[in-house]
């Protein structure tokens, strides 16, 4: 794959760095303003994460950083350090290609794809950063170490592109609230922007994970926006009638099965104590078939 140092933000293709040293060097190089001689206006970098297999979810996330960046970098970079399951590691889908071309003409000027090497030459890092007590919870107890390798990762890749701003999406609510807490504890000089989730015409959050359902398991799927449907329409009646409806609307799809359904307060990821009032959100993860899929919504729990 080509190396380049620089980036024409009116092309249509991104180009591809693989290397730290590239992504310093080609940012630097615009931050210096040697691509636009003129009055020096500062240059503001957006970063995407991603694992690739990119989807119109992340696409949302890119426009996005175009409208508020000079520079669009999309990391693409499968990070083994928060699979717990290797098979799930294996099989996790990688196309560069085809991501280069949904990318396309979408506003990424830079898509960063470095090796496992790159990021990790000595092998998965001896030093970690640790996601507390909210990392062990829902997400993190199915996949214990999972936000540890997220969070690592991420804190690698905003040290390699030092961008203004990084986007994630809001289908990830566990991983958004522990970046942005990694963020605020280590003082990190970078904004996080939470773009909403992207749903299909059937209201199913747009996922890299959904090309494995099959048809039977597709239509399941929509048990997740029916239940967070069916929790927002309870909300004004308080947190005991969000459950109730909530688990009610989770039961009867045989090939769904329920991994956790809580309300977990904005501010601190935990569970909402009995009698809150006020902004929460309704999380939920699920098995269908094989396929592990979650989903979440902001609601306002009324008495
Ligand atoms: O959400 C993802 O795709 C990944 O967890 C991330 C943030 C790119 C880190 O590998």
């Amino acid at each position: 794959m080509t190396e380049a140092v620089t980036a024409d933000r009116s092309s249509a293709a991104p180009v591809v760095i693989t290397t730290i040293a590239g992504m310093r060097a080609a940012l630097a190089e615009r931050r210096s303003g040697a691509e636009a001689p003129g009055p020096a206006e500062p240059v503001r970098v957006a970063l995407v994460p991603t694992m690739g297999a990119l989807h119109t979810g992340h696409v949302a996330l890119v426009e996005r950083a175009a409208e508020i960046a000079d520079v669009v970098v999309v990391s693409i970079f499968v990070n083994p350090l928060q699979f717990t399951d290797p098979s799930d590691l294996e099989r996790y889908p990688r196309d560069l290609e085809g991501d280069l071309a949904k990318l396309a003409g979408h506003g990424a000027d830079i898509v960063f794809a470095p090796e496992v090497d790159e990021l990790y030459p000595g092998g998965l890092t001896a030093t970690r950063v640790t996601a507390g007590r909210v990392g062990g919870l829902f997400e993190g107890r199915s996949r214990p170490g999972h936000f540890d390798g997220v969070l690592t990762v991420v804190a690698k890749l905003l040290g390699s592109v030092g961008p203004d701003v990084v986007l994630f999406g809001q289908k990830d609510a566990q991983q958004v609230f522990l970046v942005q807490q990694m963020v605020t504890d280590l003082d990190m000089p970078v904004r996080v922007e939470v773009v909403e989730t992207v749903r299909d015409y059937d209201e199913l959050a747009l996922s890299s994970r959904n090309r494995f359902l099959d048809e039977r398991e597709r239509r399941a799927a929509i048990t997740l926006p029916h239940v967070l449907e069916a929790a927002e329409s309870a909300s004004d009646r308080g947190i005991d009638a969000v459950l109730a409806a909530a688990q009610s609307a989770a039961m009867g799809e045989q090939l769904v099965e329920l991994d956790y359904l809580a309300i977990v307060h904005p501010d601190t990821f935990l569970p909402v104590d009995d009698g809150y009032t006020g902004k929460a959100r309704v999380i939920i993860a699920a098995k269908v078939g094989d396929t592990r899929l979650i989903d979440n919504a902001a609601i306002y729990l009324g008495t």
